[in-house]
């Protein structure tokens, strides 16, 4: 399971395969049956296609493909085949395999028209679909060269559904590299393979889905976008970090700058400078862990304890509990121990954290001259604004909803710079769609914002009920604004000089 990320049923049915024994099928009825049998057909098909690019017919895919630069091993990887300039070769192979007509035509391999029949794929390049099982599901067909349709792609079948599989996550779910590279071409993929990252996957000539965000999730935690660099591209990435934040995954767009997509960057300024563009995508966590990595020879004992205190340290201020659980097991995973130690260990450093800060907090309010310490609460110029404003960002962390059904303050109203930045900065996320996670919002905050906002989240909400929290929240901060309401206008000095007056004329009574 663990190194095929297979599911039980999907390792059992995987091994199986391997050693050509049969798994008894629960549902062993007319439609599983057309699916094997429809497997088969599309896996005897991508064999032929392989063939045929080898023989001499597939003389012009294989000059394609060297002006593509894509060579033998990477195609030998991939399974790409060519599909013959001609009407009816794979009918002819495949009904001579014993696969009927009919068959041919529910797996989108013959298209028939006026009762007569013809290959779908001619003259064209074809990339088999391969799920994370194993199965040839479908095909991508490009065309050599020039022309419309460029690629031509199977129908949705018993067996191919576009929006639930990705092409080439059969070979990147066994990627050690710890991110997956989603990007847009068939091409692109391959190209992408070659070069040494092995983690690219394409979605199958749509944009991306839930479903497949869902499928990535099992692989990975951190998804970097390698769209094409044009605005559909850009409007793709928008929508691709939606969909992928939603499911907690770690987002990263490449900057192609110079490139029109991942293959001509790689063509033009070589692999190395496409890992430097990579490696830029990290986030700050990822970064620090690696930093922290890096420090120690994890072959060594000793060395492996201190890697473990420090990283464990790093991940037990990570403000979501998620979050920390999928850090302490990438800290496991690279330490190679027990993921269960690692999430404990986190916990109590997080608990000593924590009681840490308080005792901290309680220091400085008997100790008012002191300052303040990066991991206590700040030292506020007032306190009861900004215990509010503290409130109104801690409701919005727990509810994101409720920043889209309220009637929200702007930052200004915030007395606390500190605390306005970090009010900013978590509207600026809701109001792209993005979640407010420490990775998320981590980029814009300074260190010190970041521990203030780790300590927020572990505070308890003034009510039970976040929204009411929030309105009570809203309201203290108004009130205190008017406490102490600053003159503005003409009119409020008008107010305050009769103040004044009324004052001046009270004390002289
Ligand atoms: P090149 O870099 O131009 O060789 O192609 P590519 O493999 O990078 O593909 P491109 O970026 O042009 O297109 C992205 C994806 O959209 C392809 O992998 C296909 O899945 C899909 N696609 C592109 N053109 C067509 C088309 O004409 N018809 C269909 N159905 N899908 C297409
Ligand atoms: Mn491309």
């Amino acid at each position: 399971m663990e190194i095929e990320n297979l599911s039980f049923p999907e390792a059992v049915e995987f091994l199986a395969r391997r050693v050509g024994m049969q798994v008894p099928e629960e549902d062993n009825d007319f439609e599983s049956k057309k699916r094997s049998r429809m497997l088969a057909l599309n896996k005897d098909a991508a064999r032929f296609f392989y063939e045929q690019l080898s023989s001499p017919g597939g003389a012009p895919a294989r000059e394609y493909m060297q002006k593509r630069r894509i060579g033998p091993t990477t195609a030998k990887n991939f399974g790409l085949g060519y599909a013959p300039d001609d009407w009816r070769s794979l009918e002819k192979a495949m009904t001579a395999k014993g696969y009927s007509r009919e068959e041919l035509h529910s797996a989108g391999l013959v298209r028939i028209k006026n009762g007569s029949c013809y290959d779908t794929f001619r003259n064209r390049l074809m990339f088999p679909v391969i799920d994370v099982r194993g199965n040839v599901i479908g095909f991508s067909g490009r065309i050599l060269g020039d022309g419309e349709p460029k690629y031509m792609n199977s129908p949705e079948t018993l067996v191919f559904n576009k929006s639930r599989n990705l092409f080439a996550l059969n070979l990147a779910k066994k990627s050690k590299s710890g991110y997956i590279i989603l990007s847009e071409g068939n091409i692109d993929v391959v190209s992408m393979h070659q070069a040494g990252f092995d983690s690219a996957v394409a979605s199958l000539g749509t944009s991306l889905t839930p479903e497949q965000a869902r499928l990535l999730s099992r692989f990975t935690n951190q998804v970097i976008i390698a769209y094409d660099n044009d605005g559909a591209g850009k409007k793709a990435a928008q929508r691709a970090i939606g969909i992928l934040e939603k499911l907690d995954l770690k987002v990263k767009v490449l900057a192609l700058t110079g490139a029109k997509d991942p293959d001509e960057y790689i063509k033009t300024r070589g692999p190395d400078a496409f890992r430097n563009l990579l490696e830029g995508s990290e986030n700050q966590l990822d970064y620090r862990l690696r930093s922290v990595v890096e420090k120690y020879d994890l072959g060594q004992d000793a060395q492996k304890v201190d890697f473990l205190k420090e990283a464990t340290d790093l991940v037990a201020r990570l403000p979501s509990a998620p979050e920390r659980e999928v850090y302490a097991m990438r800290v496991a995973t690279l330490a190679g121990i027990p993921a269960d130690a690692v999430i404990s260990e986190v916990r109590q450093r997080r608990k000593r954290l924590l009681s840490k800060a308080n005792r901290d907090t309680e220091r400085q309010q008997t100790r008012p001259g002191r300052a303040s310490a990066p991991a206590g609460r700040p030292r506020y110029d007032d306190e009861a604004s900004a215990r509010a404003e503290e409130g109104i960002i801690r409701v919005l962390l727990l509810d994101p909803a409720l920043a889209r059904d309220s009637t929200l303050p702007p930052p200004e109203a915030f007395t606390a710079p500190p605390l306005a930045h970090i009010y900013r900065s978590v509207l600026d996320r809701l109001r792209q769609g993005g979640e407010v996670t420490t990775a998320t919002l981590g980029a814009a905050l300074s260190s010190e914002e970041m521990s203030l906002l780790i300590r927020l989240q572990d505070e308890p909400l003034a009510a039970a009920n976040s929204e009411r929290a929030l309105k009570d929240y809203i309201q203290k901060l108004y009130e205190c604004k008017e406490s102490k309401q600053v003159p503005g206008s003409p009119e409020d000095l008008l107010t305050l000089q009769r103040k004044l007056r009324e004052r001046k004329g009270y004390e002289e009574a």
